[in-house]
């Protein structure tokens, strides 16, 4: 009888626990266990316990991952938040993101040195190259002005990727933008303009390179050494204006001076689809770079509805970078990804591409995470996720829980605006096309706020959504992950990578390994082994999978009460 009952009560249990942690681990369908104050206060427990238990990792970071997100500030951040949940069926507001499981977060100051408001070239040279510059400007300091090649002449600075790659690291620069865009560029080119990017006489021609400048392609196929990896679109600037592009025959290349550039200075391996990138054969040492468009990549959204697409998603890119280093070389690796595409939807205030993309960018982290635990080396790899900028982008509405975050706000009796009586709309922007867009009861009932062709309505008048000035976040998982706290300037993100990695001005930096130790053959085991003798104790691990495991504890302690 004893017996029975106990056999029951275990059965019952394990049923319990199977829907629990199911029900904890995938985020929540509905908040009826949210009504109790038990749940929020051991919540509020095992998330401090959690913060208690951690170590700082102090070892030096073998591999560098620097993961970007074009125009992801706060809101974007929690919008998108809430659109993964709902694209996994749940509420969403509690779903739990890849690059929120980081060990620490700080927030970064983006103002240019002379704008108040941001671009991405600009931001981009402070976190690569560690040196805050002006609008527009690439990979120099702020001597040199937008479109004035003689200001740039000696204003060079160089990037976090010559850093690593002085160090003997391989690097890799991936992309859904055009690979010469403002946020790839500022990794290997020195430009005062952005816009530079082909030699196309309309705004790049032979007077500046007279002056000494040079276009950024032209650029990206001369860098010494080679980039190993680099894998994004934009073919177009690479091939003469007389050369049709190899997957649309109907478009030409840009370029006004005739020249290949492919053909004629890259020194690796070149393919432009997904099943070239496939065939690739991992580890190669050779150079490669794929160019999977002839413009920017295309949004997730389109690409994963086009059939007959051959593109990859930032994510197979991103598996794909992973795997080709660590199969390639045991000395350690940078790599730059960037999800650029954020920052598109947003120009053209639509949201669904906007926070769709964010998912992508997401998706990428926990792919780069997952694989670097399975190979064993998430421990020696430094992980940021950070933005360049914000947009003026904001969402709320008092709509209730789990409402569709493209939606309306329905929030009973505040459901509909207090002047108009007629819905709000979750998601606007302070400025771009779709101003004062009609708020009559006929229209609003006619709009798909799903669709990407939805634009959200915006407060000021303006062709394109301009970028927002709020700081945007840092998060930072890894080796010196705890250099990532705080309210800090953007520039020093470049410098605290190469601090934790003992690259570039921080190679001697006490706790690095002498340079003589340094020989990249004998050198991993070496660095690897000063690095454990160093730290204490390994990270402390995922957080919320921990706390999953003390909340079942805990109530399979309260069920076995009960049964037995
Ligand atoms: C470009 O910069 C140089 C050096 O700073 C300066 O002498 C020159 O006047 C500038 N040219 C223009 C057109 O602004
Ligand atoms: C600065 O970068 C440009 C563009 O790559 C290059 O042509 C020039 O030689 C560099 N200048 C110096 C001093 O390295
Ligand atoms: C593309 O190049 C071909 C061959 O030189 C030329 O005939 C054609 O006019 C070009 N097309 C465009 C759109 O420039
Ligand atoms: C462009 O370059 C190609 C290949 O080098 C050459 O055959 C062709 O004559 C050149 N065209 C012009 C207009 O210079
Ligand atoms: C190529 O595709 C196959 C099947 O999807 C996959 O198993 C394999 O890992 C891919 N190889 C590379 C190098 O991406
Ligand atoms: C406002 O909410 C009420 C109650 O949920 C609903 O009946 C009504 O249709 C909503 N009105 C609008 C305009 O959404
Ligand atoms: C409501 O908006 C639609 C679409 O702009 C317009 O055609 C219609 O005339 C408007 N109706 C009223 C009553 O204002
Ligand atoms: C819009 O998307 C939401 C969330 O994915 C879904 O619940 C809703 O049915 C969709 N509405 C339309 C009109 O497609
Ligand atoms: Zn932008």
């Amino acid at each position: 009888m004893v017996n029975r009952i106990k056999f029951q009560g275990i059965l019952l249990l394990n049923i319990c626990l199977l829907i629990i942690s199911n029900f904890v681990n995938a985020g929540r369908t509905d908040w009826s266990v949210e009504k109790s104050a038990a749940f929020w206060n051991e919540q509020a427990r095992l998330s401090i316990e959690e913060i208690l238990q951690r170590r700082d990792n102090t070892r030096i970071a073998k591999n560098v991952i620097l993961f970007l997100g074009d125009g992801m500030g706060v809101p974007t951040v929690t919008a998108g938040r809430i659109r993964k949940g709902q694209m996994k069926n749940q509420l969403g507001e509690d779903y739990i993101t890849e690059m929120e499981q980081f060990q620490h977060l700080g927030l970064s100051k983006t103002y240019n040195i002379d704008a108040q408001t941001p671009d991405s070239a600009a931001t981009a040279t402070a976190y690569l190259c560690g040196v805050k510059a002006q609008l527009g400007t690439i990979g120099v300091d702020g001597r040199a002005k937008r479109q004035n090649c003689t200001s740039s002449i000696g204003a060079n600075v160089s990037s976090i990727l010559s850093w690593a790659q002085q160090a003997g690291k391989k690097v890799g620069v991936i992309t859904t933008t055009r690979i010469t865009h403002a946020t790839p560029a500022a990794s290997y080119a020195h430009t005062p303009d952005r816009d530079w990017e082909s030699f196309n006489t309309k705004t790049f021609g032979i007077k500046q390179v007279e002056d000494g400048c040079r276009d950024i392609s032209y650029q990206l196929v001369t860098h010494k050494p080679p980039i190993d990896l680099i894998l994004g679109g934009g073919r177009r600037s690479f091939y003469p204006n007389s050369i049709s592009d190899v997957e649309y025959p109907t478009l030409n290349g840009t370029r006004t001076d005739n020249r290949s550039l492919i053909d004629e200075y890259w020194p690796g391996s070149f393919i432009w689809n997904k099943k070239q990138m496939n065939k690739t054969i991992l580890g190669t040492t050779k150079p490669l770079m794929g160019l999977f468009e002839y413009n920017h990549m295309l949004y997730e959204t389109d690409r994963i509805k086009i059939k007959e697409n051959d593109d990859p998603s930032l994510s197979e890119m991103t598996k794909f970078a992973i795997e080709h280093f660590l199969t390639m070389e045991r000395n350690g690796f940078f790599l730059l990804i960037e999800g650029g595409k954020i920052d598109h939807g947003h120009h053209d205030t639509k949201p669904r591409y906007a926070l769709d993309e964010y998912v992508e960018f997401d998706n990428a982290i926990g792919q780069a995470k997952q694989l670097l635990k399975e190979k064993g080396v998430l421990d020696d790899t430094l992980l940021v996720v950070t933005a360049d900028h914000s947009h003026v982008f904001t969402f709320g509405g008092y709509s209730n829980r789990g409402s569709n975050i493209l939606g309306f706000a329905s929030s009973e009796s505040l459901n509909v605006s207090d002047i108009d009586q007629l819905p709000i709309n979750i998601i606007a922007y302070g400025n771009g096309p779709n101003y004062r867009s009609n708020r009559n009861a006929t229209y609003l009932a006619s709009l798909n706020t799903n669709s990407t062709e939805y634009l959200s309505p915006t407060a000021q008048p303006n062709q394109d959504e301009t970028h927002g000035g709020d700081d945007v976040p840092v998060f930072a998982h890894g080796p010196w992950s705890h250099l990532f706290i705080g309210t800090m300037e953007q520039h020093t993100i470049a410098h605290k990578m190469a601090y934790a990695a003992c690259w570039g001005a921080y190679t001697n930096r006490n706790g690095c390994p002498s340079l003589a130790n340094r020989t990249p053959a004998t050198t991993a085991t070496t660095t690897a082994a000063a690095a454990r003798a160093a730290t204490a104790r390994p990270s402390g691990g995922i957080n919320l999978f921990h706390q999953f495991n003390l909340i079942e504890k805990v109530l399979s302690f309260l069920l076995i009460l009960i049964f037995i």
